[in-house]
């Protein structure tokens, strides 16, 4: 019996093929769903009235002065709604809401002839308001103590008294900011509705099943009266994971009222301030080490911003919460997870899911207290790394940590690290303004979905008379590259060339009930499921060819369009052959594929299990360069060594690993969002609304020299052709160009500066990390390094022998020189008990 993971000779599986729709992308002629608004007629066009507060009670709706606008149809509104006026699966979002939650929440909707005319209708419309008092901030969220949704909490072992214990305590506490997906195509839906009340909506939706869901149930409609197709998305990013459902439910209900196609599509300004982004995140916590620097004891409390609905948020939370370990092993774990509810955008999945959160949690405190510690960055990192026989704290084992460390020799090897880093040591001797920073960090992420019953799927496998073949399965393509696979997977099951392989989009009508194209999981789901269905085809049509061959069917194969019996080769029937045989003999040419991730489980309660099939391990060596006035930095260059098991197509998940890398380097850098949080009358008004505010990174901030290199002989078992998903996981590597900054801030202080970085780690707050640094040089010893300080070290009473925080009282001269602090006080760094910081 062949298993998952096994390949067939000549596969097409692993060849290096282009993105199935790249001829289409790159000359333009691409459809998305916006595109089909042209190619239909009497389309009608939606533009939405934006609340101008953050906070507010609808008082009064006056639509008719909209009505008086030429080309104005209808004002959709709440009494409009047969069924339910919610747009989520939580019930906590009113489509149209009669209070305002945040900033440009969509009161309703005016339907025009032309967009020009629905503008000019929403305009028109008068809206009272009442304003409310707001909660804008993470902070101010947490003062009030507004949260949303469950407070879990992850633990192993006992974190207090490990704490108590350890002979290194540190506490800090840390935010990072969100991230705006900024997909090139915005959100859109076109709807339809046929003779007989069938509603047909075309969605740039990474889920299709739960927009059909949302859309039925506000339509007061039946699951099997609403189909939703997805022909592909120009980016979903986790934007699209949720979020497109109210959007396209305000088309269909504009359609059934209007009997006329209704399209939606939001402009990037509407995009970027109506839908959900990253969640950013607070933590505060506490951490103890050995004096190898062995992590002993994490405790925590994180925060995220879920705004102002829980949408993703909490399953967004528990990612995080499994993901605060990264790769370290970390004995002793307590982790409080709970979510802020803010009046802003309702926040979401972005690839990686809370995962990058809870992972930059670790890797900063790492990157802070390694100085503290004495230790280089890199080796406090390469201690910690899981080894094989390990779990995590949520009860895992970590298969195959192994080649976690073998991608981690790996990359130092590629990247030649130690060579390198004696070269910035030089580079930074020989320049006073300018400095180099280098940087090592690992990556180890769960895949699966957290919510076990999302890890299923299913195919519609169509063979016809001549041979060729078609394929329908329940993922979405948002140019990842899933359709590429899925082709791939089907013509190896069928041992076919690439080119006999059709796709059609992905619609509710041909593959029901499919979880989203997310968790990275789209390949070895939908995978899964297509190879279940082309595998019984293949069977049946063994049967035929093996009565032809004389063979049993158990030795026939199927290879490259021929099919032969095993070893004999002097008898060779052609595909369309066989295809045409089987369907004389009346024998099914198509199937429907099935799959279903085994052996995982999750008691989301406890916050224990085996939620992940496998873990995907990557590591990355970033260098960059600082200029010491301005804090503008470059990336000089970068290597990474990736998991993707045995790839289903290198030049895909070599895309996807680049995208993903620059996409992470972004969040971390340049990306910024800005809120009004003045108590003015734009208060909660985002004010990074489009690309000339808020910056992305392009092709000038791409490494200098970027270098990718697959990690081999690397077979997952129990994975469609021994593959592994690609395409959260990288974001990831980008910690590395996160703390190659910090390494390049400290160059610029004494030896062993301690340096906290904001997050992005804009120019701007490099600029700051610097300063801090190099004021330590300026001002000597013991001198507060920035605003926020150091993390603090606490020595718990007896169990403290000798390492000395900065600005502690250095017990030892090697300490004293590795720290830079000769002489602190005693007031700055020893406090008897652990506080956190403000
Ligand atoms: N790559 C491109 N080009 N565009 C996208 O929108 N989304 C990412 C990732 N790579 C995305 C992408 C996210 S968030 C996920 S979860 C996965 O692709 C989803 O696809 P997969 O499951 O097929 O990997
Ligand atoms: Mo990806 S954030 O799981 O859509």
């Amino acid at each position: 019996m062949r298993s998952l993971a096994d390949r067939p000779v000549n596969p097409s599986v692993g060849e290096t093929v282009a993105h199935e729709s790249a001829a289409l992308h790159v000359t333009g002629t691409a459809l998305y769903t916006d595109d089909l608004v042209f190619r239909g007629a009497r389309v009608l066009h939606l533009w939405p009235v934006q609340a101008p507060h953050a906070h507010a009670r609808v008082t009064a709706l006056r639509t008719a002065p909209a009505m008086t606008v030429p080309g104005v149809v209808r004002v959709l509104t709440a009494e409009d709604v047969p069924g339910t006026n919610d747009a989520g699966t939580k019930h906590d979002e009113p489509l149209f809401p009669d209070e305002v939650m945040y900033y440009g929440h969509a009161v309703c909707w005016v339907l025009g002839e032309t967009l020009e005319a629905a503008r000019l209708g929403a305009a028109a419309v008068e809206v009272e308001y009442e304003p409310l008092p707001s909660i804008l901030t993470l902070t101010e969220a947490i003062a009030a103590q507004s949260f949303q949704g469950n407070q879990p909490t992850v633990a192993r072992g006992d974190a207090a008294a490990a704490l108590a214990a350890a002979p290194h305590r540190f506490t800090g506490e840390f935010e990072m900011g969100g991230q705006e997906h900024f997909y090139l195509e915005t959100h859109a839906s076109l709807a339809h509705v046929d003779e007989s009340g069938q509603v047909f909506v075309q969605s740039s939706t990474q889920h299709p099943t739960e927009t059909q869901e949302i859309v039925a149930h506000v339509l007061g409609l039946h699951a099997h009266d609403v189909t939703v197709q997805c022909l592909r998305m120009g980016g979903g990013f986790g934007g699209k994971e949720m979020q497109p459902h109210g959007l396209a439910a305000v088309a269909a209900l504009g359609a059934v009222l209007s009997g006329r196609p209704v399209r939606m599509r939001l402009n990037r300004t509407q995009d970027m301030t109506m839908t959900g982004k990253r969640h950013p995140f607070h933590a505060t916590w506490e951490v103890g080490f050995d004096d190898d620097g062995h992590l002993l004891a994490l405790r925590a409390t994180i925060t995220s911003d879920g705004g102002w609905s829980l949408d993703l948020s909490e399953p967004v939370l528990a990612r995080a919460l499994c993901h605060i370990d990264n790769a370290y092993f970390i004995p002793d774990v307590e982790v409080h997870g709970r979510i802020g509810k803010t009046h802003k955008t309702s926040q979401t999945a972005f690839r990686g899911f809370g995962g990058p959160q809870g992972m930059l949690v670790i890797e900063d405190i790492l990157g802070r207290c390694a100085p503290a510690l004495g230790i280089d960055p890199a080796e406090l990192r390469r201690r910690n790394l899981y080894e094989p026989g390990q779990s995590t704290h949520y009860g895992q084992p970590v298969r195959h940590a192994e080649r976690l460390r073998d991608v981690w020799d790996q990359v130092v090897e590629r990247s030649d690290f130690e060579a390198r880093r004696q070269q910035v040591a030089a580079f930074n001797a020989a320049h006073r303004h300018l400095k180099r920073g280098i940087a090592i960090t690992p990556v180890k992420f769960g895949i699966s979905f957290n919510f076990t019953a999302f890890n299923q799927a299913g195919a519609l496998v169509h063979v016809y008379k001549d041979g060729s073949v078609l394929i329908n399965h329940g993922g979405t393509e948002m140019g990842q590259g899933l359709h590429t696979k899925m082709r791939q997977v089907a013509a190896t099951a069928l041992g076919l060339p690439l080119g006999r392989v059709r796709l059609a989009p992905t619609r509710t009508d041909k593959v029901p009930n499919t979880s989203a194209t997310a968790a990275s999981s789209g390949a070895d789901l939908n995978g899964g499921a297509i190879k279940d269905a082309c595998d019984q085809i293949r069977e049946r049509l063994a049967e035929v060819a093996a009565r032809k061959l004389n063979v049993h069917p158990d030795d026939v194969r199927f290879v490259d369009g021929r099919v032969t019996g095993i070893g004999f080769h002097d008898q060779d029937l052609s595909f369309e052959e066989v295809v045409g045989a089987a369907y004389s003999q009346r024998v099914q040419l198509f199937a429907a594929g099935y799959y279903r991730t085994d052996g995982i489980h999750w008691d989301a309660s406890r916050m224990q299990g085996e939620p992940f099939k496998y873990f995907s391990f990557g590591a990355a060596v970033s260098e960059v360069e600082v200029d010491g006035f301005t804090g503008a930095y470059r990336f000089v260059r970068t290597d990474i060594v990736h998991d993707v098991g045995d790839s289903l197509s290198p030049l895909i998940d070599l895309g996807q690993i680049e995208g993903g890398f620059v996409q992470g380097a972004g969040w971390l850098t340049l990306e910024e969002l800005r809120w009004d949080t003045s108590d003015g009358e734009h208060r909660g008004r985002l004010a990074t609304q489009a690309a000339s505010t808020y910056k992305l990174p392009s092709f000038s901030e791409m490494p200098e020299e970027l270098n990718v290199h697959l990690y081999e002989r690397a077979t997952e078992s129990g994975v469609v052709y021994g593959s592994k998903a690609v395409g959260e996981p990288p974001l990831m590597l980008a910690f590395s160009v996160r703390e190659a900054l910090r390494a390049a801030a400290a160059a610029f202080g004494p030896e062993g500066t301690v340096v906290e970085l904001a997050s992005p780690a804009t120019p701007e707050a490099v600029y700051w990390a610097l300063d801090a640094a190099r004021s330590a040089e300026r001002s000597g010893p013991g001198a507060p390094r920035s605003k926020t300080g150091l993390p603090a070290r606490h020595d718990g009473g007896a169990a403290a022998p000798g390492a000395a925080a900065p600005g502690a009282a250095a017990p030892g001269a090697e300490e004293t020189a590795r720290t830079g602090t000769p002489g602190a006080a005693d007031a700055d760094g020893r406090r008897p008990e652990p506080v956190a910081r403000t």
